[in-house]
Parts: C-alpha cells; structure tokens; sequence
C-alpha cells in the first residue's frame, strides 16, 4: 500500500505510522524526522531547515519534495510506504502526484487524523521522543516506566525544539493555511478516508487497520 498520512500536528501520524510499519512490513517516511536528523548532522539542508523548523513554519517545497522523491526511490518503499507529514502544500501533492504517475504506481489512499486544536496541544505540550528510536511518550497517559528514559533503548527522552506553547500555536495555523486544503484536493481524487483519532492509540489503530483492510482490492495497491 502506498498511503499518505494527514493531520494536525500532534494528530498522532507518527504513532499511527509506527504501528502499522511493523504491522504491514512497509517503511514509515516522516519528513519531520528526516529533516530533524538533517539538523542534527549540521548538513546543508538541515541548516536551511532549522529556521523555519523552530518558527513552526513549512520548510520550503522544492527542498522538501527532492528529499521525499529521492527516498521513495529507495529499495525498502518498492513494495509500499506510509507518507507521514508529506506531502503538506498543494504543490507538494501536485510533484508527488507526477513522480507516481511516472512510476505507474498512484496512491492507495490518503488517511485523515481527525482530532480538535486543544486535544492536539496538549499532546505536543506533553509529548516526549526518544532521540534514537523515535518512539513518542507523554506526561498524562504514556509514560516511560523510568523516568524519562525511553524503555526500549534506554536514552534520555527529549522535547523537540518547535514544542513550545507559542511555536505549536503558529505550526496550527501554517497547517489551517497550507496543508488543510489537502483535504479538499484529495477528497476530489477519491482518496481521502477520515479516521476519528480523539480516542486510544489502540482505539485509533483499529479505526485505521478497519479503513485499510476495508479498500477496495481493486484499488490501486
Ligand atoms: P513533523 O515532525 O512532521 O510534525 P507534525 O506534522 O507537526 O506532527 P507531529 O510529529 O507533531 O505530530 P504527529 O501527528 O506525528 O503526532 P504523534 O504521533 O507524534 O514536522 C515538524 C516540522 O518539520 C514542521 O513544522 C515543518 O517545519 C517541517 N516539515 C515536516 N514535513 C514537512 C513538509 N512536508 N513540508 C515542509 N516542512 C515540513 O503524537 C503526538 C503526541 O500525542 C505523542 O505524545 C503521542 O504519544 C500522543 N498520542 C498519539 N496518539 C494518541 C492517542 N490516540 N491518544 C493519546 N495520545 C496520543
């Protein structure tokens, strides 16, 4: 399945998309998280993208959709992969649209992360990443059994740069402006499926696996 995931910041698209890359045996492409190491490796990229990161704002379209297309030609995305927070801007979808028409394999559907501004607030302001595996915590409802300290591979768990109050108010408005017109353009194009996300991470999974396993098998897969 080749799917992209939608939604607010803090939605749940990366937990959503972890869960069913194990499940599915499909790789979870998050630009966040490519650009993040970007950032931390000093790289070219990720000193243009560390600005607009830290003001909550859209990395620009052409730096963003080169980086994506290069990683779709990758080995492991040859046989599906989960979009996680791309394509986010009309002219994002438009290129992804050509480089999958020019490979002849189109998008099996577009899933939607239904949840409120509040709910997503404050799972940003409570969330917490582990640095080395990605692996998302939160202060009210999914702690690490020690403290701050992931349970997988025990590293320090840490606050992402663009989690302050302010920074999350500004990346809900760049989504309202840019990126919610993606529903609209993927609904015209049959794709776009919504899932209530204000529920369980496990509640959700199954709301999602029901969409999924619920496609069509004439669809494009
Ligand atoms: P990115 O890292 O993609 O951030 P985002 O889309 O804003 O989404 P988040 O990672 O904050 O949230 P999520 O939906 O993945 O939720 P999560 O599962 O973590 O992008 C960061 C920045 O990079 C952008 O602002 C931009 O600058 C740049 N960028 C990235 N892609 C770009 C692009 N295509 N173009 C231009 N710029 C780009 O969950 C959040 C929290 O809630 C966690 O604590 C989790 O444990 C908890 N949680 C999840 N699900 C549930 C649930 N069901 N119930 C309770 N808690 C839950």
């Amino acid at each position: 399945m080749r799917l992209v995931f939608l939604g607010l910041p803090g939605a749940g698209k990366g937990t959503q998309a972890r869960v069913l890359s194990a499940r599915d045996a499909i790789p979870q492409i998050s630009t966040g998280d490519i650009l993040r190491e970007h950032v931390q490796e000093g790289t070219a990229l990720g000193i243009d993208a560390r600005t607009f990161m830290d003001r909550g704002e859209y990395v620009p379209d052409e730096l963003v959709v080169e980086m994506v297309i290069d990683r779709l030609d990758e080995p492991d995305a040859e046989k599906g992969f989960i979009l996680d927070g791309f394509p986010r801007t009309v002219p994002q979808a438009v290129a992804l649209d050509r480089s999958l028409e020019r490979s002849a394999k189109p998008l099996t559907a577009v899933v939607q992360f239904v949840i409120s501004e509040p709910i997503a607030i404050r799972r940003i302001l409570g969330r917490y990443t582990c640095p080395a595996c990605k692996r998302q915590y939160h202060v009210e409802w999914s702690q690490p059994k020690n403290d701050l300290i992931c349970d997988d591979d025990q590293t320090a768990l840490e606050k992402r740069s663009d989690e302050d109050q302010l920074t999350v108010l500004r990346r809900l408005a760049v989504y309202r402006q840019q990126t919610a017109p993606l529903e609209r353009f993927y609904a015209e194009r049959g794709l776009l499926h919504a899932v209530d996300a204000e529920a369980p991470t496990t509640v959700v999974s199954d709301r999602l696996f029901a969409v999924l396993d619920g496609l069509d098998p004439g669809d494009p897969s």
